[in-house]
């Protein structure tokens, strides 16, 4: 690789534009760097008080920060706020320390699990799902991104240490009371105090976990995430420690909190919005597995679904933005970085690119069909990132997404409630501001 040879800086905001900038990241992140985008072309640089920023909107730059230069640029902690809750787990360990344990994480993440897991996925949402018939007697709405996040974490409980969660878990409502408050403190222009809640909080996350690690010290045994995390060694022979274990345990809860729930919620909005293509999916389902819950191994049989999956994705990629730090200064694009630069992507931008998306804000799944999706760039479409720090729950995540959304059409017929348009909430998640609420009534009746 050629070393940078001058010092060519991309166009972008500084001084008291800059200034602005912060404002209305703080406002409306997707706004900005669209706004950006707009002006200032595919590589912004945003410049000021001693900070500097890149805004990459192009597949072939996004490719070559993730995978194949992702050598020289580690994660951004500059808006995550978790560290004192996941430690040194993946989401936030960089360097030789984050390669070694997402090895071993990367175990319990094995295509060989995946069929286990997915009966988890199957019988718990089965649960989940058939609780809403309340709803339907009492012809009251119900919000899908709670229930669904709710149904996910009883998922997460049985998957990750075989445990049952009930509604008002204190487990799970320390969990939401770190979480508001890290996402709070990360989306805020000023450092807001921690309070006494959060302290308690994150110790009752903490007592919980180290003691389910304590009990499989002591002999007890399950088949779950938190097994095999204890049974994964590196290179040396080495398995982990109880405070990596713990680390990586509240990873993942943090991890796959809500995307899935907020996928499922969007998806339905645009359901409302195209009922032809709901129409056209409740037929392949029909026909592919009639009434019986669905299995992973009917997903592949579901092209129309797993299209569907993918296109919600693309206009509502829940994990919405990825950021980095050069460790060494580059070139990008022509264009100088330098050493400490964070580097900024925004898969809602990226996603909706007129020369990669034809009409680009049109919901239609077979825009991912293997003969529309010929010769579109690597990273046109990446919402479960790219490179060596792809997501870990990928295959997971898809497959509940595209479970629980089929078993949702066989049981239910659903109704919008909530008034379109929902605007976006991009806190640590793209969420439907204030939810998506529906009626459901029982298919058939
Ligand atoms: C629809 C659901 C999900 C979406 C859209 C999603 C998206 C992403 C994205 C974009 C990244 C890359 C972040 C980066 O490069 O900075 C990521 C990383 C990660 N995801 Fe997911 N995720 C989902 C579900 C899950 C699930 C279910 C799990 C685990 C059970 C999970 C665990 C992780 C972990 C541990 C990482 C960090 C990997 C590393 O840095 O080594 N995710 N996710």
């Amino acid at each position: 690789m050629p070393k940078p040879g001058h010092q060519n800086k991309a166009p972008g905001p500084s001084g008291l534009l800059f200034a602005k900038s912060i404002l209305d990241f703080y406002r409306n992140p997707i706004h900005l760097f669209s706004n950006l985008y707009n002006k200032y072309g595919g590589i912004v640089r945003m410049e000021g008080m001693s900070y500097c920023a890149h805004l990459l909107t192009q597949p072939e730059h996004i490719k070559y920060v993730l995978q194949d230069n992702a050598k020289n640029y580690r994660l951004s902690g500059i808006f995550d706020e978790t560290a004192p809750v996941v430690g040194k787990g993946l989401t936030t360990n960089n360097g030789s320390s984050w390669l070694k344990q997402r090895r071993m994480v990367q175990t319990a993440f094995n295509h060989k699990h995946i069929h286990t897991y997915s009966e988890t996925i199957i019988s718990t949402s089965e649960d989940g799902l058939r609780q809403w018939e309340k709803f339907t007697t009492s012809n009251e709405p119900l919000n899908i991104d709670s229930e669904v996040c709710s149904i996910n974490l009883r998922i997460l409980g049985r998957l990750l240490f075989t445990v049952e969660f009930v509604d008002g878990d204190p487990f799970l409502d320390a969990l939401a009371v770190v979480r508001k408050v890290t996402i709070e403190n990360a989306r805020s222009i000023i450092q807001l105090p921690i309070n006494r809640r959060f302290g308690e909080a994150v110790k009752l996350l903490d007592d919980f976990t180290y003691g389910r690690i304590a009990q499989r010290r002591n002999g007890e045994s399950h088949i779950d995430i938190l097994s095999m995390l204890m049974e994964a060694t590196d290179e040396s022979g080495n398995g982990m420690t109880d405070i990596e274990l713990h680390d990586e345990i509240m990873t993942l809860f943090f991890a796959a909190y809500e995307d899935v729930a907020n996928a499922l919620s969007w998806t339905w909005y645009l359901f409302a919005q195209n009922p032809e293509i709901e129409t056209k999916l409740r037929a392949e389902i029909r026909e592919v597995i009639g009434d019986r819950p669905p299995t992973a191994s009917d997903l592949r049989n579901m092209p129309y679904l797993s299209m569907t999956a993918n296109e919600v994705l693309r206009l509502y990629p829940t994990t919405w933005s990825l950021l980095r730090e050069a460790i060494d200064e580059d070139e990008i694009g022509g264009f100088h970085i330098p050493a400490g630069s964070t580097l900024m992507f925004d898969l809602y931008l990226t996603h909706r690119l007129p020369e990669y998306w034809e009409t680009p804000e049109q919901f239609d799944p077979e825009r991912f069909s293997p003969e529309r999706s010929a010769g579109r760039p690597r990273f046109a479409y990446f919402p479960f990132g790219g490179g060596p720090r792809q997501c870990i729950g990928n295959e997971l995540a898809l497959i509940e997404f595209k479970l629980i959304l089929a078993r949702m059409i066989q049981l239910y017929q659903v109704t919008l409630v909530s008034k379109p348009p929902i605007q976006m909430n991009a806190l640590s998640s793209l969420q439907p501001r204030g939810g998506v609420w529906v009626h459901v009534t029982p298919v058939g009746r």
